[in-house]
């Protein structure tokens, strides 16, 4: 079998999914998404876009604007007809399961250069947008067990994670991530796109919105537990409305040697799980715990760990039954920051944690051999995928 590497990874800034505040809110994501696929041809004049293989692209509400964005996206930013796309949608693994299915191809010889995207504008296609469920579903499942916030709610309960925990993580979660843009960790992955300010300035969008300077415990201790009342998830501890895009470059480890380019990791090996949908933030334990089992590694093989924080519930979650860590602030999770703080765009985060992972691992862990990467997904996925050190 071929190696898969990981080339290049970039990402658009994540904004605010929101119509009167957030700066990509006259952008549509099919151009946010053109703006990052250009990013990185520019950045590697090497790989000509004819070259690809394929482009597979995750999106977890393909309707209206993310409508077969996977084709159309490429088709609008000018790039080559005879390149294919596919959309993806598993839905906040989405562009993990792209890169998983693009790394898989260039494994098995298919091809040797493929970019594998996400993307995702939760304001201008909603989650649940046009969204037919069937009633069958729902004589297996209370409707009301189902929206993500009362999963968050549930998973808090049955795992004893309380309000304060998760507004800890939370609260470290913003802190890492502002330090982290401060010391400009973010400068080699963010594409500058134009946006606006909410007073209508234009300007070119570089760092991501959601983060809270000034993150405070007394603050949100205060907040309105939406979901539930007297419960435990606020706003504060719940991934924000996000629009965002990312996309990674990746070839056969035989076509990088070939053309000259630098890497740093490759894939090597992933894992989903299906859970109960209405705990379905728990999806990562099962899908780590496979991963590691069928790779013979252990929790302290993994030197670094990028978690979406899709509530602060279901991440302690799976933390501490992972055994990986009890408590924030954490060593080697989430090191510049999770989606509490950064958003978390659901098409967009499955790649965009992986775009970062590798830079963490280019530069903060230079030690670390392993790095995993996971997600939960609505209705009851996990997915997990593993990234081992080969710097070339
Ligand atoms: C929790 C949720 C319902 C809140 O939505 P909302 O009420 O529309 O509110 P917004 O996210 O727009 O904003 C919440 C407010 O709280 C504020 N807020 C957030 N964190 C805060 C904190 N730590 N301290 C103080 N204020 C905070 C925000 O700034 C915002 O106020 P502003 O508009 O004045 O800036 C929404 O973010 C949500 O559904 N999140 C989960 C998304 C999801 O399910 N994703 C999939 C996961 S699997």
């Amino acid at each position: 079998m071929k190696e898969c590497v990981v080339v290049d990874g970039v990402r658009s800034a994540n904004v605010r999914a929101h119509k009167d505040k957030g700066w990509f809110r006259h952008v549509r994501p099919d151009q946010v998404l053109i703006e990052v696929y250009k990013a990185l041809f520019k950045r590697n004049p090497k790989v000509k876009p004819e070259e690809v293989e394929a482009v597979f692209c995750g999106s977890a509400n393909q309707a209206g604007m993310q409508n077969d964005i996977a084709r159309i996206a490429w088709l609008a930013g000018g790039f080559p007809e005879c390149v294919a796309s596919n959309g993806i949608n598993q839905q906040c693994p989405s562009g993990m399961s792209a890169t998983e299915h693009a790394a898989r191809a260039i494994m098995c010889g298919e091809g040797d250069i493929y970019i594998a995207s996400g993307v995702e504008d939760m304001e201008k296609v909603p989650m649940m947008f046009a969204m037919d469920i069937t009633p069958k579903l729902l004589d297996r499942y209370n409707m009301m067990d189902l929206p993500m916030g009362n999963t968050a709610e549930k998973v808090a309960e049955l795992w004893k994670v309380s309000r304060r925990d998760a507004e800890v993580m939370a609260y470290w979660s913003n802190k890492k991530a502002a330090a982290a843009r401060d010391a400009g960790k973010f400068d080699n992955e963010i594409v500058p796109i134009e946006g606006e300010q909410e007073d209508g300035t234009k300007f070119m969008v570089k760092t991501d919105q959601w983060i809270r300077d000034n993150v405070s415990l007394e603050e949100m201790a205060t907040m309105k537990t939406p979901f539930k009342e007297g419960g435990v998830v606020s706003a504060a501890v719940s991934s924000p409305l996000t629009a965002g895009a990312a996309a990674l470059l990746l070839m056969s480890r035989d076509k990088a040697d070939e053309l000259g380019l630098s890497y740093h990791i490759k894939y090597a090996g992933g894992a989903m799980a299906g859970c109960d949908p209405t705990v379905m933030g728990v999806g990562p334990i099962y899908a780590a715990q496979k991963l590691l089992k069928r790779t013979g590694l252990t929790v302290k093989d993994i030197g670094v760990w990028e978690l979406n924080e899709a509530f602060g519930s279901q991440a302690l979650a799976c933390l501490r039954e992972l055994g990986i860590a009890q408590n924030a602030p954490f060593d080697n999770v989430n090191v510049w920051g999770g989606a509490l703080a950064l958003g978390h765009p659901l098409g967009e985060s499955g790649c965009r944690i992986i775009v970062t992972l590798n830079n963490i691992m280019k530069t903060d862990f230079k030690d670390a051999k392993y790095g995993v990467a996971m997600l939960c997904g609505g209705f009851g996925n996990g997915n997990a995928s593993l990234w081992q050190r080969v710097d070339q």
